[in-house]
């Protein structure tokens, strides 16, 4: 079975759930203490074993590209100062990876991001990381769905159980669990699914979060659909056209997933993960205890 060696990172939306920030601004580029959004999506698939990463990008996105690429002014800046530690975290992270860029020239849904990377993949499975759901986990989570993907040679979606209220916001599945490593609870077979339901017609709990892999038969799928949910190609619906010929799993990852590209999730996410920093935790703590008291 073909390795999974390339992830795909769309990045051409226009950020309206975070205007004005996102005005002149890629929304993958907001910072969760100090590092950009799309950082923490390209690190997990690092160390999920990917190092191709292919960003579907479109315009006043160039900011991306800039994060991504090798500074020479700012390395040689903090090279003469002497700071070496900051140089290792600037290098680091244009050293481990392997980028290439396709434009979206119109922001026609998930599924047509998804499908302008057809050329960079080719015809090999591969991940697709959606850097608004930032996913704090011991094992990543484009991991956890890769021992899946490599046990069953199929599809593997995320999924996380969401409360009624919200769930009309997601892609959601109607699935049977499976038994897998003699356990039950977290992997499921999927038997349909649908994008953006309404609350009392929603199959399940069962929400899609945005971790994918998928196997390349998925863009002739996305080809083959006509627009879904919000007049939008929705990778939803390419999945479930997909679903008519190979099987798709779904895995309740462990860990914990926040909605960064909304405003109250994206606060949660910047507390939680400066409270973990070694260099910060402690005085932000006190700093909140002040406010509760
Ligand atoms: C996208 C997908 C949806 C999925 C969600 C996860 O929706 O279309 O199926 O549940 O990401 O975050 P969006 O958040 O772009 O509306």
């Amino acid at each position: 079975m073909a390795k999974v060696r390339k992830v795909v990172f769309p990045a051409a939306g226009l950020g309206t759930r975070f205007l004005p920030a996102t005005k002149a601004q890629p929304k993958e580029m907001l910072p969760l203490v100090d590092k950009p959004l799309i950082q923490y999506g390209v690190e997990e698939s690092i160390h999920s074993g990917i190092q191709n990463i292919i960003i579907v990008t479109g315009r006043g996105k160039s900011a991306i590209e800039d994060h991504f690429d090798v500074s020479f002014e700012l390395e040689h800046l903090l090279e003469t100062k002497g700071k070496l530690d900051l140089l290792k975290q600037v290098r680091d992270i244009s050293d481990m990876i392997n980028v290439s860029y396709v434009r979206q020239k119109e922001a026609m849904g998930l599924g047509h991001a998804v499908l302008r990377a057809r050329e960079l993949v080719g015809n090999e499975p591969f991940a697709v990381v959606l850097s608004d759901d930032v996913i704090d986990a011991e094992v990543p989570c484009v991991r956890q769905l890769l021992d899946i993907h490599e046990f069953y040679g199929a599809s593997v979606v995320a999924l996380m159980e969401v409360p009624k209220e919200q769930i009309s916001a997601y892609g959601v599945v109607d699935a049977e669990p499976v038994e897998h490593n003699g356990a039950q609870g977290r992997l499921y077979r999927v038997r349909n699914m649908v994008e953006k339901p309404k609350a009392d017609e929603a199959p399940s709990n069962l929400a899609i979060i945005g971790r994918y892999i998928l196997a390349p038969e998925i863009f002739q799928s996305i080809e083959e659909i006509p627009p879904g949910a919000g007049g939008e190609i929705q990778l939803t619906d390419a999945l479930k056209h997909l679903l008519r010929s190979r099987p798709i799993y779904g895995l309740k990852f462990e860990g914990k997933r926040f909605d960064a590209g909304d405003k109250l999730g994206f606060l949660q996410a910047t507390v939680e993960f400066a409270l973990r920093r070694p260099d910060l935790g402690a005085a932000f703590r006190d700093y909140l205890r002040t406010l509760l008291s």
